[in-house]
């Protein structure tokens, strides 16, 4: 006989878990489920209110009455990040915090067993680690591990974030001496990333996912004003012509992809996020300037664990802002 999973057994299953419900009405609560009682009255934490003319809320703790519950269901809010397997990565600390807060997540790493590592350095327990994440083995360029990682039960998750970059550099004798020993490797991942993507979203009627590549300040979008400081030009000209060489490429590919028709996507939108150089330690996400392509905001150093951390909580957990979407956000200390 077919096992039967009881209504109150199902909500059970999502204490500690995000979801989303649906009210009569006009409202829509996101939020983590800390308890409900046999009239599926509920107790969120950490909750977004949602209104249907567009605007949110942020509430830390509400109580829902039951009676006026129509639909709650586990957010497919699932982020697939490509991770470093050391502590030093910005997806990572991405990641870090999609887990600490509750979000199923997946991920394609090269050696799990050190992006397991990694997330336990940044304070993931193993306890979340086994309940929110999921890992794929597999190297970016590999389609069926890119498609696999993009699913979870089912379902196509809803967030992609991409953080690939070349590990090694070499340095060539030539006017741009320093070169990456992975030429085209953020092209290549995200030629990759985006195909996947078309090929999971091609039967699913589920919105399609926010893409979040990771890129970089200096190389603005065409027509855009220049987003670093002066004294860092030749710096970036000379010495990163090769790695802005790629993400060039990757960056108009992902531009491409946002300007076809709403049905030919692979994707819903984008936001490509632009840090400046990483370098010294962490001052908090909430420390960082945020600029647009159009009023970058300009300067030395950032980063990676506040870079991380503020893409979850304004890109992930919050809406990312108008101006943001299918363009560019610039992060510096
Ligand atoms: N350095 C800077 O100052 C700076 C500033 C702005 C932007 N950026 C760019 O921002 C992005 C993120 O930088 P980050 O420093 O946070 O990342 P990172 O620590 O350099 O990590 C790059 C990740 O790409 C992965 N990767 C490389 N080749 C791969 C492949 N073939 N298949 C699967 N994964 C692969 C690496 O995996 P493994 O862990 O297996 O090696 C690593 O996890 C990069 O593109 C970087 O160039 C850098």
């Amino acid at each position: 006989m077919a096992s039967q999973l009881m209504p109150l057994e199902l909500i059970d299953r999502c204490i500690g878990s995000r979801i989303q419900v649906i009210m009569k009405g006009d409202k829509e609560f996101s939020g983590v489920l800390s308890g409900f009682d046999d009239f599926v009255n509920m107790v969120l934490e950490d909750v977004t209110e949602h209104d249907y003319d567009g605007t949110t809320t942020k509430l830390s703790k509400i109580l829902l009455n039951g009676n006026n519950i129509c639909m709650a269901r586990h957010t497919l809010n699932s982020n697939f990040v490509l991770s470093r397997t050391d502590c030093g990565d910005s997806a990572g600390f991405c990641l870090a915090a999609a887990l600490k807060a509750g979000y199923h997540c997946s991920a394609l790493a090269r050696t799990p067993s050190k992006l397991s590592a990694s997330m336990t350095a940044k304070g993931v327990s193993q306890e979340t680690q086994d309940r929110y994440l999921t890992i794929t083995q597999g190297d970016i360029r590999n389609s069926e591990a890119v498609e696999r990682t993009l699913v979870i039960n089912g379902a196509v998750v809803d967030t992609v974030v991409s953080g690939v970059g070349a590990t090694a550099i070499k340095f060539v004798f030539s006017l741009y001496p320093m070169v990456l020993a992975d030429e085209t490797i953020c092209r290549d991942a995200m030629t990759n990333i985006l195909a996947a993507l078309r090929a999971v979203t091609a039967s699913s009627t589920a919105q399609k996912p926010l893409l979040i590549p990771v890129s970089t300040t200096g190389i603005p979008a065409p027509g855009k004003p220049r987003d670093i400081p002066l004294l860092w030009i030749p710096f970036y000209k000379w010495l990163l012509h090769s790695p802005h060489v790629d993400k060039e490429v990757m960056d108009s590919l992902v531009r491409q992809e946002v300007r076809k028709p709403e049905s030919e996507r692979a994707i819903r939108a984008s936001v490509t996020v632009r840090p400046s150089f990483f370098a010294g330690s962490t001052k908090g996400w909430q420390s960082l300037r945020v600029g647009t392509d159009d009023e970058p905001a300009r300067g030395y150093f950032t980063e990676r664990q506040d870079v991380g951390e503020w893409m979850f909580e304004k890109l992930i957990k919050g809406e990312p802002e108008r101006e943001w979407v299918d363009g560019g956000v610039h992060l510096t200390h």
